[in-house]
């Protein structure tokens, strides 16, 4: 029997309601292999733990995570109790940067039964990987003087070890897909860090002759997320180009309520973090509305990274499968409750 310790951080909000509906289907994809299962620990760390404790984890807090497989965390935020920006660094960012999550994974797939905002999605089925450490997102820089001499400088920083870590993930992602990476470039514009870009890319992929590779300026790429997403298979992206390119996946997908994640920790010293894409959605809490398959699509992912690649494809069928049928929640237009949506989702992995 193999064990997986999994920390369960619910966080606030919906994230309360999806994360316990994703750990019975995790359970229940558990039981169908047999000789695998799943060992959830339940931490209270939200803006409600902030308000107990003026903290949004204890001080020990990463050091009680560290001996567990993986984080599986629903959604932090809720404004009417702490700043956005406390509940945000004070937990998620303080756990993604600590713990050297530096590769962000985004898939986005057309799935049957749910209307892409596009009137000609033709199946498309991509994943972004985002270098989640660096690039644009940094501290450097600066502000001086003032009034009419003010000056800001704000430095991207692109070091070779960052750079090269997040190309051959993606060639090794791709290695297992359909085999093309697609770089997200711009030096056409940013004539220092996107040259180096490309030129790394150039020399990675010469590693991986059998996978097929091209470049898009960032700005063409984001117009084919929305023309024709389905001529793409993995895309590796720096920081910005990631963060804006993810946001269009989850938008073409049909609704954010489906958008999963995982922050990838790749030199094995800490566990890595899956979590969907959306928020806490405050206007919706309470009320069985919340839209659980971006939860369990990062379940899917979870299982992925757990090396249960056959679970984790199940996984993601039984979810069409249910899609298929219109079992949907109100985001999607129909008018299934949080908890139906998952009992036909658990029905549909039992068939096996
Ligand atoms: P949000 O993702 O919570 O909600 C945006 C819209 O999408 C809302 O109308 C909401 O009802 C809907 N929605 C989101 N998830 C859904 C689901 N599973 N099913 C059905 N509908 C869903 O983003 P918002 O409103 O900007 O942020 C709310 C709070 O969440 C804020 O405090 C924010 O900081 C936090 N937040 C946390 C994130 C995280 O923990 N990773 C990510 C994004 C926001
Ligand atoms: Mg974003």
């Amino acid at each position: 029997m193999k064990t997986l310790h999994i920390a369960s951080i619910p966080g606030d909000g919906i994230g309360k309601e999806v994360v316990p509906q994703a750990e019975r289907v995790l359970k229940a994809v558990a039981e169908l292999h047999g000789a695998l299962r799943f060992e959830f620990t339940q931490f209270p760390w939200s803006c409600e733990y902030y308000l107990e404790h003026g903290v949004m984890m204890p001080e020990d807090g990463l050091a009680q995570l560290k001996p567990f497989d993986a984080i599986f965390l629903g959604a932090v935020g809720n404004q009417h109790l702490v700043p956005d920006h406390i509940s945000l660094w004070g937990l998620l960012i303080k756990i993604r940067r600590e713990f050297e999550q530096v590769i962000n994974m985004r898939p986005a797939k057309q799935l049957a039964g749910i209307q892409s905002p596009l009137v000609n999605p033709k199946d498309f089925d991509l994943v972004v990987i985002r270098e989640n450490s660096e690039g644009e997102y940094s501290a450097s820089g600066g502000r001086i003087h003032s009034n009419e001499d003010e000056i800001a400088i704000q430095n991207a920083i692109f070091t070779r070890k960052g750079t090269e870590r997040a190309m051959h993930y993606a060639f090794e992602v791709a290695a297992k897909r359909s085999g093309r990476v697609t770089s997200a470039t711009k030096s056409n514009g940013i004539v220092h860090s996107m040259p180096f870009w490309d030129q790394v890319f150039h020399e990675v992929s010469q590693s991986y002759p059998a996978i097929k590779t091209d470049s898009q300026h960032i700005d063409a790429l984001a117009a084919f997320f929305v023309t024709k997403p389905a001529e793409f298979d993995v895309i590796v992206a720096s920081n910005l180009f990631g963060d804006i390119l993810t946001d269009i996946g989850a938008a073409i997908m049909g609704s954010i309520g489906i958008a999963p994640a995982a922050n990838i920790n790749v030199n094995g010293k800490y566990p890595s973090m899956f979590e969907p894409v959306h928020g806490s959605a405050p206007d919706i809490v309470g009320q069985g509305l919340a839209n659980p398959i971006g939860q369990i699509w990062t379940a899917k992912m979870m299982l992925d990274h757990f090396g249960e690649i056959e679970l984790g494809t199940h996984l993601l069928s039984s979810i069409e499968a249910v899609t298929k049928q219109g079992i949907l929640t109100a985001d999607l237009g129909g008018s299934y409750s949080t908890e139906a949506v998952t009992d036909a989702i658990i029905k549909a992995v039992q068939k096996g």
